[in-house]
């Protein structure tokens, strides 16, 4: 006998149906307990390579390997039930040909069994993600600021503030969306581009960074929440989190130090011990 699950997980189409309607909400998540707090209130989760950065301390994405993305992606599908959860496809991992990337991401859905996967570049992807997508594979693009070239790039820069810029950034979204990609990831590119390429485009587009015409936004959980210490610019912290953890254990540390905790109703007592001939 199978069991099914009551709630039925947002998919692919469900997401590529909104283009032009209510704004999607998306976050990134990387632990069960994140992703079960965020679940009835977003629409995707994405399990980002930003991990390395956020969860490692890693300077840039570039050493995220696939079994870090595994790991941290059945966490998110055990944590949530109802939103789409889309796992990264991290540098290395997919770019040689199309075939590797569907080896990869194919491993990556029958591991974590998320509804999608993303992967960055445009133009030079566009193969690549007909590829995958023809094959069963939902694909989540990713343009404008690729942080897996960081190495080619140089820096984390926002991109198409030149109009001289535009064409290529607006040509990647167009490629993308032409192979079959069913929303693509619009980062730290100039509002006024990010709002052509949504116009553009009949896919959504899934902003940070970009604009507030987006189809939807996203931001790292770990930045909004204020656990990161530093941010891009385009980060709004809706909460201070790393204020709050400080402060918990600092008070921790202390009760610790006066020996406050553990108190009694932290403890155990012995059991009632029966008399003897009782
Ligand atoms: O890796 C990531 O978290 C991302 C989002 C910031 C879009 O790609």
């Amino acid at each position: 006998m199978s069991v099914h699950s009551t709630v039925r997980r947002i998919s692919a189409p469900d997401i590529r149906a909104r283009k032009g309607g209510e704004p999607i909400v998306a976050l990134t998540a990387y632990h069960a307990h994140t992703a079960g707090v965020a679940d009835e209130l977003v629409d995707l989760l994405l399990v980002g390579d930003s991990l390395g950065m956020v969860m490692h301390g890693m300077e840039t994405t570039v050493p995220v390997t696939v079994e870090m993305m595994i790991l941290q992606g059945q966490a998110v599908m055990r944590g949530s039930q109802r939103a789409l959860v889309a796992v990264d496809l991290p540098f290395g991992s997919f770019e040689e040909s199309p075939q590797a990337a569907f080896r990869t991401a194919a491993h990556v859905l029958k591991e974590t069994g998320a509804g999608a996967v993303k992967l960055e570049g445009g133009i030079r992807m566009a193969e690549t993600i007909r590829f995958l997508t023809k094959r069963g594979v939902p694909v989540i693009g990713h343009v404008g600021l690729t942080p897996q070239s960081i190495l080619a790039l140089g820096s984390f820069r926002a991109q198409g503030r030149d109009t001289a810029e535009w064409p290529a950034i607006e040509a990647d979204a167009k490629a993308v969306a032409d192979a079959g990609a069913f929303a693509v990831v619009v980062e730290a590119v100039a509002a006024p581009l990010a709002d052509r390429i949504t116009a553009a485009v009949p896919i959504p587009t899934i902003g940070i960074g970009a604009s507030p015409g987006c189809d939807g936004q996203i931001l790292v959980m770990e930045d909004m929440l204020g656990l990161s210490e530093r941010t891009p610019r385009f980060v709004k912290r809706y909460g201070d989190l790393r204020a709050h953890i400080r402060a918990a254990i600092e008070e921790y540390a202390q009760e610790v130090r006066s020996r406050a905790f553990p108190a009694s109703e932290h403890t155990y007592a012995m059991r009632k011990q029966r008399a003897a001939g009782e």
